[in-house]
């Protein structure tokens, strides 16, 4: 089965053509000539996901998904999460986003250098459209907490400074491997998520 992902990051393709299996043939717009840059005005991961893969269905009336992803820390209202890739600014910059996270915590308080007290999480939403234009939704949660300082140079975003639980809360997501993160993040338990309701939906 076909089916279109709304993406302009080859890498993101890749990742889920992995984890979807050959069942499974991910195409990037692109590879149908739709060079659109497509929009995410809303404010919710969720809202930004159907809006996207709305637009791609639109164009195109063949099965496709879009993703967005937030991360979310509790001792900042749930900050940056919509506003993650953006964070310090339009530029989208890594470190520039890792350097801003760290100065909020840090303002907050000496007791804010305590692991518990900087709980957070990445969450993935994924909206699939069916080539009826049937919504499904689909989420992955990796739970964690936001280091001190960056350690690290795997991965890529936030990693450096995210330490998930599942791989004991000692190592951030920029010091373990691409299998071991991919078998974990937030973005592959959603993707399994939609795997799983494709297998049983046909
Ligand atoms: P997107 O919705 O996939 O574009 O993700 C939004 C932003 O979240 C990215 O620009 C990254 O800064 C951050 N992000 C998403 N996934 C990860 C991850 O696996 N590790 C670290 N940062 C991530």
């Amino acid at each position: 089965m076909e089916i279109i992902f709304a993406t302009g990051n080859a890498h993101k393709a890749m990742e889920a053509q992995s984890i979807l299996g050959e069942t499974f043939t991910v195409i990037m717009p692109k590879e149908l000539g739709i060079t659109d840059d497509i929009p995410e005005n809303c404010d919710t991961l969720l809202g930004n996901a159907v809006e996207k893969c709305t637009y791609l269905w639109k164009i195109c009336k063949r099965a496709c998904f879009a993703d967005d992803t937030g991360l979310e820390v509790d001792a900042l209202g749930g900050a940056p999460g919509v506003h993650t890739a953006r964070y310090a600014g339009e530029g989208k910059e890594s470190d520039a986003n890792m350097n801003k996270l760290l100065a909020e915590l840090q303002k907050l308080g000496p007791e804010y250098g305590n692991p518990a007290m900087r709980r957070a999480r990445f969450r993935t939403v994924i909206a699939y459209k069916d080539k009826k234009g049937e919504l499904h939704t689909f989420e992955g949660v990796l739970e964690g907490h936001i280091a001190c300082r960056k350690s690290g140079n795997l991965g890529f975003g936030y990693d450096p400074v995210f330490v998930p639980d599942e791989t004991g809360g000692k190592t951030t997501l920029a010091e373990v491997p691409a299998e071991v993160k991919n078998a974990i993040s937030h973005r592959g338990k959603a993707i399994r998520a939609l795997k799983n309701f494709l297998e049983n939906d046909r």
